[in-house]
């Protein structure tokens, strides 16, 4: 063991790489699954529990909170321990929130499939896994705000305050959200009605893709970005600026959910309002990030690595062009209900959280086990396959999706509908495949990764570098 993995706690960053790429497989093998009932529906076999309704979130949960939440977990762990220049504040309660964590994942796997839910999106699980789980997130906090508090530089750095804001910002929002009156041990009412539930469900809903999907993600990108193109962050001004403008917006902007709804008019231009005005520090922060890049352009050309991270910037910067598009009331009375929202989704989803999550776990793990990548031909056939299944799938959802919008307005000169819905089901048909086939090209890269770990960690290459890679950021 060298002296550096002995001055910090990478144990747990270790365990949580390793569940990031196991958790990713699953959940994206949920996902092309699903993909295929909406292609074949007579794959649920008339299973309930195979059945497209409970199999989806399964997926959801399965990508966000299990490989979403351990790339976090690991990445958090290591860059707070690396950058304050010191241990991890408790080691036990470290392994607390990994064991915990692990402990929430499979209880969503086997409450999910049975149809134990809440019904509320993103929050479907039953009251006493929201309690493991705020128990696990309040430790969580505990750990890396007391990292921070026992660093020994003067300095936060940047990537750290994205951490910290997505993890305090996460608490609020799940206990909020979860307050609901149990009736059995597997049933509970929310504890809001009527048009207020719905309002804390979609601020919880929303910046649950505003902090755990992007805060959280933003941290990634401001330390393992400027790590592998071996450059300084290209304005620390700018990520500064940055990160207050984007949580003082972010919490806003939910109502866009909502539009068309029961909810009063105001709240839902608000929301529509602030969701525009959320452009600029998201394009701030993707400009920065980009730009890290200048004087080093042509790392592209040879690390792939780099690509990953790159391109998931371009991902970030596209889909956070489209949502604020989407949020005007004209556009959304179009996107709403359709595949649109299913492309939106998986551009962020796939091309930003999937691809930065990708590249820093090949940057890591290596390190963490202290050896060479088995290959780096593996990782450029990865890239490759993972930017072609991400495009065929944006693509087919897109069509698709403005496609059903399309006819679902269409009316005849007499005021009738001019096509049935069944009509509408039948033209996104060829698209649910090309979605279906684009998933499977995803999926078939993140298997590529797991041979080329698994190689990777078993195999004998020393690393020859130091574990500390020469680099601007700490
Ligand atoms: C192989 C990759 C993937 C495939 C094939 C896939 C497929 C799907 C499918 C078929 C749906 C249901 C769409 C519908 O109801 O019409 C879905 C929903 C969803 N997926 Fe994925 N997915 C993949 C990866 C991911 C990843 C990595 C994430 C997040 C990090 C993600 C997040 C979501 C979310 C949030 C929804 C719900 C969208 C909504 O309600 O609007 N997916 N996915
Ligand atoms: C400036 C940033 C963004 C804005 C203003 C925004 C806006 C929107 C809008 C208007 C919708 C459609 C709501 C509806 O019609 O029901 C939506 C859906 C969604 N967006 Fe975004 N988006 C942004 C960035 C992102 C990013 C980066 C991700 C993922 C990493 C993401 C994930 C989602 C998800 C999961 C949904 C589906 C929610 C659901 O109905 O289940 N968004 N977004």
């Amino acid at each position: 063991m060298t002296a550096t993995q002995e001055m910090y706690n990478y144990k747990v960053v270790r365990q949580f790489a390793i569940m990031t790429v196991i958790w990713g497989i699953v959940g994206m093998l949920v996902g092309v699954y699903i993909a295929a009932e909406m292609a074949w529906p007579f794959l649920n076999f008339d299973v309930p529990y195979l059945s497209f309704g409970r199999l989806r979130s399964l997926h959801t949960n399965a990508v966000i909170f299990a490989f979403g939440g351990s790339a976090l977990f690991a990445t958090s762990y290591y860059v707070v321990q690396r950058t304050c220049h010191t241990r991890i504040f408790s080691d036990k309660l470290a392994a607390f929130t990994f064991w915990g964590w692990q402990l929430v994942i499979l209880s969503a796997a086997i409450t999910l499939p049975l149809g134990i839910t809440s019904s509320k999106e993103y929050a479907e699980l039953e009251w006493p896994i929201d309690i493991l789980i705020a128990v696990v997130w309040v430790s969580y906090a505990v750990v890396f705000i007391g990292t921070i508090m026992k660093r020994k530089v003067k300095h936060i750095y940047v990537a750290n305050w994205f951490f910290a804001a997505f993890i305090i910002t996460v608490a609020v929002l799940h206990i909020v959200n979860s307050a609901q009156v149990p009736i059995s041990m597997f049933k509970s009412y929310s504890a809001y009605a009527g048009v207020q539930d719905a309002m804390i469900q979609w601020w919880y809903g929303h910046n649950a893709v505003g902090f755990f999907l992007t805060a959280g993600f933003l941290g990634i990108m401001y330390y393992f970005v400027p790590k592998q193109a071996g450059r300084p962050v290209y304005s620390y001004r700018l990520s500064v600026v940055h990160f207050w403008a984007l949580i003082f917006t972010y919490i806003w902007a939910g109502p866009h959910h909502l539009h068309y709804t029961a909810l009063p008019d105001w709240t839902q231009s608000l929301g529509m309002a602030f969701s525009l005005i959320l452009l600029a520090p998201s394009w701030g922060g993707m400009i920065n990030g980009i730009m890290t890049l200048s004087g080093a352009w042509e790392k592209l050309r040879t690390d792939p690595i780099l690509r990953f991270l790159i391109v998931s910037i371009s991902f970030y910067g596209m889909s956070t062009f489209e949502g604020p598009m989407m949020a005007i009331k004209t556009v959304n009375a179009l996107s709403h209900y359709t595949d649109w929202t299913i492309g939106h989704v998986h551009s962020g989803a796939l091309g930003w959280v999937a691809m930065v999550s990708i590249g820093a776990m090949y940057y890591l793990i290596p390190r963490m086990y202290g050896r060479e990548i088995h290959s780096v031909k593996l990782i450029e056939w990865h890239f490759w396959l993972a930017t072609l299944g991400i495009s065929l799938y944006i693509v087919a959802m897109w069509v698709s999706g403005v496609t059903q919008g399309l006819m679902w307005r269409a009316v005849n000169a007499d005021g009738t509908l001019t096509y049935s819905f069944i009509q509408s089901v039948q033209a996104s048909h060829p698209f649910y495949i090309v979605r279906f086939l684009g998933g499977l090209l995803f999926l078939s890269g993140m298997f590529i990764m797991l041979y080329n770990i698994l190689k990777t960690i078993l195999g004998v290459k020393p690393i020859e570098a130091p574990v500390t890679a020469p680099a601007a950021a700490h």
